[in-house]
């Protein structure tokens, strides 16, 4: 297999309009790994023509067999199964991520892929008893030409979560990956034309947020776009979206997580489960449990075995063996990280491990850890997206979910507790799209993610998201007489 660092289009790869190419880095040596293309609006409206030719009916992908789009989807994940080394290493030169963690991604992917494909021939309507001579039917359809924009905290998990339930609805798409991380998107690209997708189904197009992103974002022939990335621009993408075309617009934001511990809970279980909340994938995960609330009686043990656990974290290389911790992946978030871990410093919360930057070249930074947060800091309040967990004390679980939800986002929230009652009250009353109990992060491809609030809206994986790339179609018809 090979791939070429342009833009993918119509299941070739070209040059971008304009000629111009943007570089891509190494976070672990701040050096450059290669040039690729840089698309801009020129771009979009090529790559958008091309997925809409393949979208008319008629075309070689609308008079597909479901059953045979789901032959499809299997035939990627089985490519991308085959060539998982490379694909892992490409994705771990490019965002900086341990090597071991890039193969569970992928993982993940090949496994969201072929969840999607068991849905292909299972996406049907109602027949519908309607009043009168009228008998009704629905059906579902593919909404269309689709854009999809991606974040680089986890480059092929996300393009896997977008194109699953698109390709499987029978959508033709657009994607633009992070410029942070274009690799692995354009590798899959060529993957998916060895799989045998119909040219302008999957059209990939690397560049810039605020040109080809926003290109795509305010489209007038492009019907939906999926966003995942910060709320800021989540915001941008639906006023375009609505300016433009009133195309559909599912969002997925940030969060600032609150995972409370229970005093009956297994300490060292709990702290173990705490920190790969907040620390996994250098902490540059939208559900990172950022908040870690511990009950009172237990606060002094847990702080102390916390700070133990992030100092025995393996910061390093992230291409040598048990290394958990790479660098965060770019210049931008590097420093934005470190201004907030000064932010809690100079509030007032105890800086107990960490708290700078890690080594001499490279965006890495000390797994962090601070006790006697309050609520109104700002490291208890903005998304970090980077390795620093903030403990706070609680006395009552009723304190806990009120405190837990006293936040613009609602993302996620998990509880650690040996008590049943405890767990179902907490997650009844917090306000988040998932809740998870005694683990965190456990996010499935058959389960419905996404978020409440400023966290976005629209659901991914699961069923659900099938909904958000689909209309449904009525066709009422009239019966010669009542029957
Ligand atoms: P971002 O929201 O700027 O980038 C995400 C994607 O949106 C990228 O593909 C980017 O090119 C694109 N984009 C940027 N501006 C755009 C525009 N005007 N129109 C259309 N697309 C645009 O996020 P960024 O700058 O990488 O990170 C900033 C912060 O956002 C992070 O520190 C973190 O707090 C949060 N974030 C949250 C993510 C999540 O998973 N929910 C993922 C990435 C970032
Ligand atoms: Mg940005």
């Amino acid at each position: 297999m090979f791939f070429l660092l342009q833009l993918f289009i119509n299941n070739e790869f070209v040059d971008s309009v304009s000629g111009k190419t943007f570089p891509t880095l190494n976070p672990a040596n701040e050096r450059k790994i290669a040039d690729v293309a840089e698309a801009d609006k020129a771009d979009v409206d090529r790559a958008v023509s091309a997925a809409r030719a393949a979208f008319e009916i008629g075309s070689e992908w609308r008079k597909l067999d479901a059953s045979a789009r789901g032959r499809l989807i299997n035939k990627l994940a089985s490519l991308i199964e085959r060539d998982i080394e490379y694909i892992a290493n490409l994705e771990t030169l490019d965002n900086g991520k341990p090597y071991e963690d890039s193969v569970f991604d992928i993982g993940c992917a090949i496994d969201t892929f072929r969840y999607y494909a068991g849905w292909c021939d299972k996406i049907h309507g109602n027949t519908i008893p309607a009043d009168g001579q009228l008998f009704s039917l629905t059906r579902k359809e593919p909404v269309g030409v689709v854009g999809q924009i991606i974040p680089w905290n986890y480059p092929i998990l996300m393009l896997a979560w977008k194109w699953g339930p698109a390709l499987a609805t029978g959508c033709t798409l657009v994607l633009k990956p992070a410029e942070q991380t274009p690799l692995t998107a354009l590798y899959v690209a060529a993957l998916s034309k060895e799989a045998g997708f119909p040219a302008g189904v999957i059209n990939v197009l690397t560049g810039y947020g605020p040109t080809a992103g926003a290109a795509i974002a305010s489209h007038p022939d492009i019907n939906k776009v999926a966003f995942t990335g910060s709320t800021e621009v989540g915001r941008l993408v639906l006023a375009a979206g609505a300016k433009s075309n009133l195309k559909r617009v599912s969002l997925e934001l940030g969060g600032k997580s609150a995972l409370v511990i229970c005093s009956d809970a297994d300490v060292d279980e709990a702290v173990e489960i705490a920190h790969g909340a907040v620390f996994n994938n250098h902490g540059q995960n939208c559900c990172a449990g950022s908040r870690t609330f511990v009950q009172e009686d237990l606060y002094d043990e847990f702080v102390k075995k916390a700070v133990a656990k992030a100092t025995a974290r393996k910061v390093g290389d992230p291409f040598t063996d048990g290394i958990q911790q790479g660098p965060q992946v770019d210049d931008e978030l590097f420093n934005k990280v470190l201004s907030l871990i000064k932010s809690g410093k100079e509030e007032g919360a105890k800086l107990e491990c960490g708290g700078d930057r890690w080594g001499k070249e490279g965006y890495f930074i000390q797994p962090t850890v601070f006790s006697n947060v309050s609520d109104n800091m700002r490291i208890a309040r903005e998304e970090i997206f980077g390795p620093v967990q903030s403990i706070i004390k609680f006395k009552t679980l009723d304190e806990a979910i009120r405190r837990a939800n006293d936040s613009t986002y609602g993302l996620a929230a998990g509880i650690v507790t040996k008590d049943v009652n405890m767990a179902l009250i907490f997650a009844q009353s917090v306000h988040a799209g998932s809740v998870w109990v005694n683990c965190y992060d456990a996010v499935v491809p058959q389960a419905p993610f996404g978020g409440y609030k400023q966290s976005g809206f629209g659901r991914e994986l699961g069923e659900d998201s099938l909904k958000e790339y689909l209309e449904v179609k009525t066709v009422t018809i009239k019966m010669p007489y009542k029957i």
